[in-house]
C-alpha cells in the first residue's frame, strides 16, 4: 500500500504528541535539593534585604526551597502553568510557612510572592508527587528532621561574624544529619565569601533525606564567613 505524504506526516505528528504526552504525565526529576539560606547572609550583600511584614524573622536558618532536579545535574522548572500558586490552598500552613521560610526580599511583603515563585517555577515539576499543600507540608516537615544551626554551634561553628573552615561546615552537617551537604557561599559588600546556602538531597517522595546524586557547582573560600543575624 502507498501511503500518502500527507497521511504520514499526520502520523508522525500524533506519534510526537503522544510520547510528550507521556513524558509530561511521567516524573520528570530524580531527587530534591532541600535548600536552606541563612539570612545573615543573604542580608549581607550589597543589594541587602528587607525584613517580612510580620516583622524580622529568627536567627535561624530559613527555607528556601524544595527543588525537583535530575541526575545528569539539570533540573526541570515551570512545569505547568495551568496550576499557579493557590494560597488558599496552604492557609492552615501559613504561620509555620512564616517562621520557618521568611522572605527577605524588597520591598517587604508577607512573603506569598516568594512561595508562589518556589511553587511555579520548582513545585509545579514534582506534581506527580505532592499537590501543592502536600509540597509546602514536606519541605516544612524536612526542616524539622534536622536543626543545621544547632550542628554547627555544637561543632563551635557559631554566627559571631568569624571565620570557619569550609571542611568543619561540612562535617558539622554529616555528623547530625548523615549525609553529606552542599554548601553554598556569597560574598558580603567588602568580597568575603560567607555560608548562604546548605542544601541536603531528599528522595523523589520527599520523605527522608538520600546521598545527593550530583552536586551543584560553584565553590567556597576554605574558610568562609558566618555572619550575625
Ligand atoms: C565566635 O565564636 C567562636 C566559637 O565559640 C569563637 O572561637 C570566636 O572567637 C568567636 N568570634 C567572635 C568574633 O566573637
Ligand atoms: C565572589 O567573589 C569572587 C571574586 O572575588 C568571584 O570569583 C565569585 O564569583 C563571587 N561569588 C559570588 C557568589 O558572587
Amino acid at each position: 500500500m502507498k501511503t500518502r505524504p500527507e497521511s504520514l506526516l499526520l502520523l508522525i505528528k500524533l506519534v510526537t504528541l503522544h510520547s510528550l504526552l507521556v513524558l509530561s504525565a511521567s516524573q520528570d526529576f530524580d531527587f530534591f535539593y532541600f535548600v536552606q539560606q541563612w539570612p545573615g547572609s543573604y542580608c549581607d550583600t550589597k543589594h541587602g534585604c528587607c525584613y517580612p511584614s510580620t516583622g524580622k524573622p529568627a536567627s535561624d536558618f530559613g527555607i528556601h526551597g524544595l527543588w525537583p532536579n535530575r541526575n545528569d545535574g539539570s533540573y526541570p522548572s515551570n512545569c505547568d502553568s495551568g496550576h499557579p500558586f493557590d494560597a488558599s490552598k496552604i492557609s492552615d500552613l501559613l504561620s509555620q510557612m512564616k517562621s520557618n521560610w521568611p522572605t527577605l526580599s524588597c520591598p517587604s511583603n508577607d512573603g506569598l510572592t516568594f512561595w508562589g515563585h518556589e511553587w511555579d517555577k520548582h513545585g509545579t515539576c514534582s506534581e506527580s508527587v505532592l499537590n501543592q499543600h502536600g509540597y509546602f507540608s514536606t519541605a516544612l516537615n524536612l526542616k524539622t528532621k534536622i536543626n543545621i544551626l544547632q550542628a554547627l554551634e555544637n561543632a563551635g561553628i557559631k554566627p559571631n561574624g568569624s571565620q570557619y573552615s569550609l571542611s568543619s561546615i561540612k562535617e558539622a552537617v554529616k555528623g547530625a544529619s548523615g549525609y553529606t551537604p552542599w554548601i553554598e557561599c556569597n560574598n558580603d559588600s567588602s568580597g568575603n565569601s560567607q555560608l548562604y546556602q546548605i542544601y541536603l538531597c531528599v528522595g523523589s517522595s520527599g520523605s527522608g533525606f538520600i546521598e545527593c546524586p550530583v552536586f551543584p557547582t560553584g565553590r567556597c573560600g576554605n574558610s568562609v564567613e558566618f555572619p550575625v543575624f
